[in-house]
C-alpha cells in the first residue's frame, strides 16, 4: 500500500548535555562537532536525504546557535567572498538546500524526551513524522536510518522503531524492545521499557534515536504521566501507542556512533577523519605512525 511520503522531522536539542561540561555549558552538544560538522547538521542532512522538507527543532536556553547555524549569515558571507573563498562560501551557503524549511519551538521546561516530542505538535498536525536525536550518529549502510524507516512506513503505515542490539549490561541507557515476528518478515513490538536493569530488560534490542511515529502518539503523550528521571518518557506513549497500533521495530542497517558519551564521540572522530576527502590520507598517515 502506498502512503503520503513523511515531510517532517523533529529535532529535540534542548537537552542540557551535561556528559560533555564544560564543553557545553554555554553551547549545545548538538553543535559539537564531527571532524568539520556539527552533529545537529548531519541529523538534519539525513532527514534531508530521506526527502523530509520540514525541520522541526524543539530548542531551549542557550541552544541559539543552532537556530543561527541553519540561518544566513550575511557578514560571513560577506566576508568570504570579499576575500575571494568560494569553496567556503558555497558550503556555508549551503547548509540546508533552498526547498528546506525550519521550524524552532521553544521547551519551555526541561520535562524530557516525550514533552519535547509533545511540543512539536502544533507543527507537526496530523501527519506521521520522524523523530532523530542528532547525538546517535548513524551511517547507514546504503541509505540513512530515516530513509530505511520511511520505506516500512510507506509498505505498512505504521510507526517503526530504529533498534540495534546493545551488550546486555548497557540496557540501562535504551528504550528496550521485546519483538515478536510481523507482517512480511517484519519485526512487530510488542512492549518496550526505558532503561531497564539487565535483570529485568526484556531484551537486549535498544531504541536508538531514530523513530518514525503515527500522530496518535501526541494523544498518548498527553496522557504519560512522568517516568523514569520523573521526565515524560516517549518511550512510556510508545508503549501505550502499541497497544493500538502495529508498531514495528527496524535492525539499523548500517553504523552508529552513539556520539552522547564521550568514548563515542572519540571512535567518530577518527571514522569520520579517515572517510573525510581533504584528511583521509594524512590522518591514516599519522596515525601510523604514532605508537599508542
Ligand atoms: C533516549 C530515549 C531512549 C533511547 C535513547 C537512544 O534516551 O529515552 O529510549 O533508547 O534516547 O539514544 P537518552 O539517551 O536521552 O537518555
Amino acid at each position: 500500500m502506498n502512503r503520503k511520503p513523511i515531510r517532517k522531522a523533529v529535532f529535540p536539542v534542548a537537552g542540557l548535555g551535561t556528559r560533555f561540561l564544560p564543553a557545553t555549558k554555554a553551547s549545545p552538544k548538538e553543535m559539537l562537532p564531527i571532524v568539520d560538522k556539527p552533529l545537529i547538521q548531519y541529523a538534519a542532512e539525513e532527514a534531508e536525504e530521506a526527502g523530509l522538507r520540514q525541520l522541526i527543532f524543539i530548542t531551549g536556553r542557550a541552544k541559539r546557535s543552532i537556530e543561527d547555524h541553519f540561518d544566513k549569515a550575511y557578514e560571513l558571507e560577506m566576508a568570504l567572498q570579499r576575500s575571494g573563498k568560494e569553496k567556503l562560501l558555497e558550503i556555508v551557503q549551503n547548509i540546508l538546500p533552498p526547498e528546506v524549511s525550519c521550524i524552532y519551538i521553544r521547551q519551555a521546561e526541561a520535562l524530557g524526551l516525550g514533552h519535547a516530542v509533545r511540543c512539536a505538535q502544533p507543527a507537526v498536525g496530523e501527519e506521521a513524522f520522524a523523530v532523530l536525536l542528532a547525538d546517535d550518529l548513524i551511517r547507514g549502510t546504503s541509505k540513512g536510518a530515516i530513509a530505511q524507516l520511511s520505506a516500512l512506513y510507506e509498505r505498512f503505515g505504521c510507526s517503526v522503531l530504529c533498534v540495534e542490539e546493545v551488550p546486555p549490561e548497557e540496557t540501562h541507557r535504551y528504550g528496550i524492545v521485546q519483538t515478536k515476528p510481523g507482517p512480511q518478515g517484519t519485526l512487530r513490538v510488542v512492549s518496550i521499557v526505558e532503561k531497564p536493569a539487565p535483570e529485568t530488560a526484556p531484551s537486549n534490542l535498544a531504541v536508538i534515536g531514530r523513530y518514525l511515529l503515527s500522530p496518535r502518539i501526541f494523544a498518548k503523550l498527553d496522557q504519560t504521566p512522568r517516568g523514569a528521571n520523573g521526565e515524560i518518557q516517549l518511550t512510556d506513549a510508545i508503549s501505550a501507542l502499541l497497544q493500538e497500533e502495529l508498531v514495528l521495530a527496524h535492525p539499523l542497517q548500517g553504523k552508529r556512533y552513539d556520539c552522547g558519551s564521550k568514548l563515542g564521540y572519540l571512535k567518530a572522530q577518527v571514522e569520520y577523519g579517515l572517510a573525510h576527502g581533504e584528511l583521509r590520507e594524512a590522518f591514516r598517515q599519522y596515525l601510523r605512525t604514532q605508537r599508542f
